[in-house]
C-alpha cells in the first residue's frame, strides 16, 4: 500500500463527500463529524458515481441512481437498491455486495488515502 495525499482537510466540509482520482483508483473521500473516511467512486450495483449521492443519518451514502445505501465506515450494504419499484428484477443479477474502503489518516491538514 502507498500513501497519497488526496487533498486538504478544509475542502471537504463536515457532512459532506467529494470525488477524486488516485493513482488510477476512482474514491470519494467523506468528512464525517468523527474524522474522514473513503470509499471506491461507483456504487457496486451498477456503477453510479456515490459522489452525486447524498450523505444520510451522518453515516451513510446513497447512491443516486436506485438508491442502495452503503456503511461508509465500513463499506457494507445497509439497504440494497430499490428505487424505482421493479429495479429488483436486476438486483437478481446485481446482488448485493460491500464498497471496498481505504484507510484515511489526517497529517496537518493533510487529507491521505492508502491505497
Ligand atoms: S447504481 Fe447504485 S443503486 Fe443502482
Amino acid at each position: 500500500m502507498t500513501t497519497h495525499t488526496v487533498c486538504r482537510t478544509d475542502e471537504i466540509a463536515v457532512g459532506a463527500m467529494k470525488a477524486f482520482t488516485v493513482a488510477g483508483h476512482k474514491l470519494v473521500v467523506y468528512h464525517l463529524q468523527d474524522g474522514f473516511f473513503a470509499t471506491q467512486g461507483s456504487c457496486t450495483h451498477v456503477f453510479a458515481p456515490l459522489a452525486k449521492g447524498k450523505i444520510i443519518d451522518g453515516c451513510k451514502v446513497q447512491c443516486p441512481f436506485h438508491r442502495a445505501r452503503f456503511d461508509i465506515r465500513s463499506g457494507e450494504v445497509v439497504d440494497w437498491a430499490n428505487f424505482p419499484p421493479g429495479i429488483q428484477v436486476l438486483n437478481v443479477v446485481r446482488g448485493e455486495k460491500a464498497l471496498k474502503t481505504y484507510p484515511v489518516t489526517v497529517a496537518g491538514n493533510e487529507v491521505r488515502v492508502e491505497i
